[in-house]
């Protein structure tokens, strides 16, 4: 008789929404994390040991130790479109896959991007606190004056799927937009989303408006320096909604203390998930909790490509969502 061959073991860091669970348990052994909460550090790297394969969350650091700890591994299927908690030069050295969500959440992200340029514009939170303290006592032609996206310069760092993504949006709402790339991209691609490249500083220097779409690396590390900061209008906007350190959050923190900015939206940080103490207190800047892809139908379309991946690689098939 012919001996059945025992299914691979994987190691899920978060409980995944039901959908995908379903699919891994059908063709795996899974073991999960955590359940509700992140998976500390000591407990990954005690559970990861016998596994093939670990589907991660962004917020999981997969460094030169976890991987030392797990012989075995074949992929790491990141639960994220950015894999910047991987090491994955490390990874790769070992024949490590590293997997991740392109694609399934771009316009989500975009359409959040867009709430936020809109939300700080407006100050719709600010707004909507004045109204819930009852102090809202009648239409007044001077009251919760914002600023207009309709003929405004729009400079988008980043002009990846999400960049362009924002582009379109943003151009519906009659905005001017620019970007800045270290790619340029060629001459009709620009002519289709209606843009201009500019370098850095010049984007800086002239936008009302600036969005970061850009991956973590070491180059962007901080990109928005203080420095760079201060080449921005007195009355500009700066939204991210792409990864925390690539601003100086403290510099931003002191620049729209100071009204040297007008307004920042922000949807992550530098030291997730802690929050600057300085901007917490301010008025002129819209936090989030970092829900760029946060509707039910992106997460689940982002856990149920991860799944997939991972699954390809623990059985030996390329992975369709391969990170180099
Ligand atoms: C990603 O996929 O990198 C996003 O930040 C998740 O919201």
């Amino acid at each position: 008789m012919k001996e059945e061959k025992p299914e691979p073991k994987v190691l899920v860091t978060r409980e995944l929404l039901p959908e995908a669970m379903e699919f891994l348990r059908d063709r795996a052994k899974v073991e999960v994390g955590a359940v509700g909460r992140d998976l500390g550090r000591e407990e990954l790297l005690a559970k990861i040991a016998d596994k093939t394969g670990v589907l991660s969350m962004l917020t999981d650091v997969i460094d030169r130790e976890v991987l030392d700890r797990a012989p075995g591994l074949k992929i790491i299927a990141n639960c994220a479109v950015g894999t910047n908690n991987i090491d994955v030069p490390q990874a790769r050295s070992r024949g490590i896959l590293v997997t991740n969500t392109p694609g399934v959440l771009t316009e989500t992200t975009a359409e959040l991007a867009l709430a936020l340029i809109l939300a700080v514009l407006r100050r719709l939170p600010q707004a909507d606190r004045f109204t819930r303290e009852k102090k809202f006592k009648g239409w007044a032609l001077d009251q919760w004056l914002g600023k207009d996206l309709r003929g405004a310069r729009l400079g988008i760092i980043g002009f990846g799927r999400i960049g362009r993504a924002v582009a379109l949006r943003a151009t519906a709402f009659g905005a001017e937009v620019v970007y800045h790339d270290p790619q340029r991209v060629p001459p009709d691609i620009e002519r289709f989303y209606k843009t201009a490249y500019l370098p850095l500083d010049e984007l800086l220097k002239t936008s009302d408006i600036v969005t970061i779409h850009a991956g973590l690396s070491a180059a962007t590390h901080h990109l928005l320096s203080k420095e760079r900061l201060a080449l921005m209008k007195k009355e500009a906007v700066l939204i991210n909604a792409a990864r925390g350190p690539i601003v100086d959050e403290k510099a931003l923190a002191e620049a729209l203390a100071e009204g040297r900015l007008w307004g920042a939206g922000l949807d992550v940080y530098e030291r997730e998930p802690e929050v600057e103490e300085k901007l917490l207190s301010l008025d002129n800047v819209v936090l989030l909790p970092h829900i760029g892809s946060a509707t039910y139908a992106t997460r689940l379309k982002m856990a149920m490509t991860a799944a997939r991946n991972l699954i390809q690689g623990v059985y030996g098939a390329r992975p369709d969502n391969l990170v180099f």
